[in-house]
């Protein structure tokens, strides 16, 4: 049977039971949705230990085909991107699907024009506008690797990006406008590309109109390019594992992770989650309101939703902008059906009170989804009763840069919801936990560490360009085991709420951030001797970033504070920025000099009293300091 689109808890779980007792069988008949140029030799070969994944093996297609042409037949006039401007006077987009295919092949006639060939690598660093959407499909197209940056990103976290992975060539645009602020991208480009030798040419789009500098021979504005290229493209036909896109996350030491997704695993796991946790329907208006910059963009606004032939809004703004009501405008304006966002704008939003879910008409809302932290319960109750008006079920999808699709969720209004657990995993995914030992937790009712046993087809393959790191950072922890970096609690029905992270990633807003590099950048203020950082909880953000640091000399002021969060701002971004400082003597030190991050985190959490044993540092002194100094 063919479990495409699950229906019913009873389909839920038979579907489940499948998948894990013959696998390839159900993901092959899951893959038999798609358009394949030729049909793969064997569905999954893999070796955890190497580690070595692919699944469908032998079979080649391009991707884009199956989000775009083999739509046109029947949903040629149908929106496909619905783009809705910062600036709500300014008037939305409808481009429809045949529009999409002929944009996405001009843009890949550019690219090819540029001498871009299959398996180079591409920087995107654009703002949330429908170009940033149609050039990852135009490299797809061809199949050159996207390397999408955040706009957030500052030009050193940028030019690292585009170094690590050696792009070749940067799409950007003169600025980006979001909320009243306007961002001058293309500076932060030209500063960064100081530091990249790899980059020969930088398209622009103008989106500002603003009169930024043109380097000769290197810059070219986008637009005449595009105006001149034929609407139409031969799809550069892919093997299955050929690397899709790089997207850099956040890891424990200070150089970002380039994880490579691949062709058909991603396509196929990507969209069949789309379709069963939204319980997808063809005339849905879907919004995702994350940026395209993250996976949950590449995912779930870009190739999930196109390869199901959905309309996918696309919003350049702020919830913030020009009111706290522009969400819940844009929801009505466009009869907005299926609404996917993260509890920090959930609590941010319900912070400024019902009046802003009142003033609008949210009744074509159908389903409600959650992403990139854990949502607690006060925030979950807002969502459902003043956004959801206690009538659209709520899903919680709990996953990762490196699941690249979601693991653990309710399907909509078909398996169970329960407030704070994401709940069940989806078919195909195989999730324990660990105990401290290391040894799996037999029994349902537990807490431990989130590892996944099985491989799925959208796991991430490697870090680009260091397959030990990789190896290392996932599948060393626990022989054969896939290793989330999250601990998780299990019901006695074998549901999992996840707790956050257990590493040294602290999720910011939703924003995966390493500590590491963070502190690298604060160790770069002459000031500055050594620093630690860790996670404290905030009513809105989740949680906030605070800072112990020691100095050479010289006094911890208030203007010192300042100058160590505008370096942040300057080697990695604003949203990396310190909620709170602290200036101490010295920082607790293991005997060997491992800094005890665990230590401090109970401080900042005012956990003082599950300090456990500290008499075993090389300088338990600076524990009481620290407390007796904290603000
Ligand atoms: C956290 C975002 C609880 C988790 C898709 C994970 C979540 C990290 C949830 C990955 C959720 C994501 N409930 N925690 N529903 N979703 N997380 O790579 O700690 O930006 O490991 O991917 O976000 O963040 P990333």
């Amino acid at each position: 049977m063919n479990h495409y689109h699950i229906t019913s808890e009873e389909q839920y779980r038979k579907a489940y039971k499948e998948s894990v007792k013959n696998p390839a069988d159900f993901w092959s008949d899951i893959a038999t949705n798609f358009k394949w140029r030729k049909k793969w030799d064997s569905v999954l070969e893999y070796d955890f230990s190497i580690p070595e994944i692919a699944w469908f093996k032998g079979a080649q297609l391009n991707i884009t085909e199956n989000c775009i042409d083999r739509h046109l037949p029947e949903r040629g006039t149908k929106t496909a991107l619905l783009f809705e401007p910062n600036n709500p006077n300014e008037p939305a987009q409808h481009i429809t699907y045949q529009e999409l295919h002929d944009k996405v092949c001009q843009m890949a006639n550019v690219l090819k024009q540029k001498g871009v060939k299959k398996g180079d690598r591409i920087c995107l660093y654009l703002p949330m506008i429908p170009e940033l959407a149609i050039a990852i499909l135009a490299c797809a197209r061809i199949g050159a690797i996207h390397s999408v940056v955040f706009a957030g990103f500052s030009a050193v976290a940028l030019a690292a990006r585009i170094n690590d992975s050696n792009c070749s060539i940067v799409i950007t645009s003169d600025g980006a406008f979001r909320g009243n602020k306007t961002i001058n991208l293309k500076e932060i480009v030209d500063k960064a590309l100081q530091e990249c030798k790899s980059v020969r040419t930088v398209l622009l789009v103008n989106r500002i109109n603003n009169n930024c500098s043109i380097t000769d021979g290197r810059d070219e504005w986008l637009q005449p390019l595009l105006d001149t290229a034929e609407t139409s493209c031969v799809p550069e036909i892919m093997n299955a594992e050929d690397p899709l896109f790089i997207l850099y996350t956040s890891g424990s030491t200070g150089t970002p992770k380039g994880m490579v997704h691949t062709t058909a695993g991603y396509m196929v796991y990507s969209a069949f989650t789309f379709k069963n946790v939204f319980q997808y329907e063809e005339d849905d208006v879907y919004w995702c309101t994350a940026d395209i910059g993250w996976i949950t963009g590449h995912s779930y606004i870009v190739y999930g939703p196109l390869a199901n032939g959905a309309t996918s809004v696309l919003f350049e703004g702020v919830p913030s902008y020009p009111d706290y009501g522009r969400f819940w405008e844009i929801v009505q304006k466009h009869a907005v059906t299926l609404f996917y966002t993260a509890p920090t704008a959930i609590r941010a939003l319900a912070k400024q009170g019902k009046e802003w879910t009142e003033k609008y008409n949210l009744s074509s809302l159908k389903t409600l989804g959650s992403v990139g932290e854990p949502i607690n319960e006060e925030a979950w109750e807002w969502y459902d009763d003043h956004v959801g008006k206690n009538r659209c079920p709520i899903v919680d999808t709990w996953w990762q840069t490196e699941t690249g699709g979601i693991l653990i969720s309710s399907l909509a209004g078909v398996t169970k919801q329960i407030p704070t657990f994401a709940t069940l995993p989806m078919p195909g995914i195989q999730p324990c936990l660990m105990d401290d030992n290391g040894t799996e937790i037999s029994f349902w009712k537990a807490e431990g560490r989130l590892c996944i046993k099985f491989p799925w087809p959208s796991i991430a393959r490697t870090i680009w360009g260091n397959h030990e790191r990789y190896k290392n950072t996932y599948f060393t922890a626990y022989t054969n085991t896939y290793f989330t970096g999250d601990g998780a609690l299990r019901d006695a029905d074998g549901n999992y709420r996840i707790t956050g992270r257990v590493d040294d990633v602290v999720i910011v807003s939703g924003h995966n951030l390493g500590t590491a590099p963070i502190e690298d950048a604060i160790n770069e203020h002459p000031m500055v001797a050594e620093s630690a950082l860790v996670g404290f909880p905030h009513d809105i953000k989740g949680n906030a970033l605070y800072g112990f640091v020691t100095l050479k000399g010289g006094e911890g002021t208030a203007a010192l504070k300042k100058e160590i969060n505008a370096l942040i701002s300057e080697k990695i971004g604003p949203i990396a920025k310190l909620d709170k400082i602290q200036f101490t003597s010295g920082l607790p030190k293991t005997r060997s000099g491992k800094i005890m991050r665990r230590i401090l985190r109970k401080i900042a959490t005012n956990e003082i009293d599950a300090l456990g044993d500290i008499s075993t540092l090389l300088n338990p002194e600076v524990v009481e300091q620290i407390i007796s100094e904290k603000k």
